[in-house]
């Protein structure tokens, strides 16, 4: 039998991939955090394709696309992103790339460039992706789709939480400001905005912590 089709959308640090990272290795999944491509397009923009002023040149990126290559190789385990065989997964959590991404996201060639790559990932089954138009755009047939949602005060605590962790400068405000800002350009984009699918199960995760979120997913997932 073909292996499930899963796809988490939702807001900005509501745990999509680290909850994602957990099921799919319980359910012998293939885990895609395709949050984590647009930040390595980003990452590629901002090292190549800058203005005299600092600013992205977006002409010049999207005909640099042939020069990007994004891999996720398995380290011990981990899934660890490489742009041009570089290992780029703490960089990729930057606070410049962090301020930099919706931005970069909401171009059309972007968008183009990323989603037969996600699609190809889906076409054998087995995948769980996380980000923010799977269930509406690169997987609108996926057999479950979750849609993840908290409070902007719970989501800044947690993002503040994992910043530290990773050994990243931050200040709880900025972390904060920055969601809110990419939350917007997200859902207000004329492609493919962040959005819940009709069809998605809808998750408020405020008051759960990852475990429990979890074993909430799990039990939708317990008769595959
Ligand atoms: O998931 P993460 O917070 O790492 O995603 C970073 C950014 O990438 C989002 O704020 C959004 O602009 C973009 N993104 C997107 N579509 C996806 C996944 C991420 O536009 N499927």
């Amino acid at each position: 039998m073909k292996k499930p089709v899963i796809a988490i959308d939702g807001y900005s640090s509501t745990g999509k991939s680290s909850i994602s990272k957990v099921i799919a290795e319980k359910l012998g999944l293939i885990h895609l955090d395709t949050g984590a491509l647009y930040r390595g397009v980003t990452l590629f923009a901002l090292q190549n394709c800058t203005n005299e002023d600092g600013t992205l040149d977006f002409e010049k990126l999207f005909s640099s696309f042939g020069d990007i290559q994004l891999e996720f190789k398995n380290d011990h385990g981990e899934l660890v992103l490489y742009l041009n065989d570089t290992d780029i997964s703490k960089q990729i959590r930057s606070n410049k790339v962090s301020d930099n991404v919706s931005l970069v996201a909401k171009q059309k060639e972007v968008r183009d460039f990323l989603l037969q790559a996600q699609r190809s990932l889906a076409e054998k089954g087995g995948i769980m992706m996380d980000g923010r138009d799977i269930g509406t755009v690169v997987l609108p047939n996926a057999d479950f789709k979750f849609f993840l949602t908290a409070s902007i005060d719970e989501r800044t605590k947690r993002r503040y939480a994992e910043l530290l962790s990773l050994g990243i400068d931050a200040d709880e405000q900025q972390v904060k400001q920055n969601l809110i800002i990419r939350d917007k350009i997200d859902s207000e984009r004329e492609i493919a905005p962040l959005k819940q699918a009709e069809d998605a199960i809808v998750i408020d995760n405020t008051t759960l912590n990852k475990k429990e979120t979890i074993e909430l997913i799990l039990s939708y997932l317990k008769n595959i």
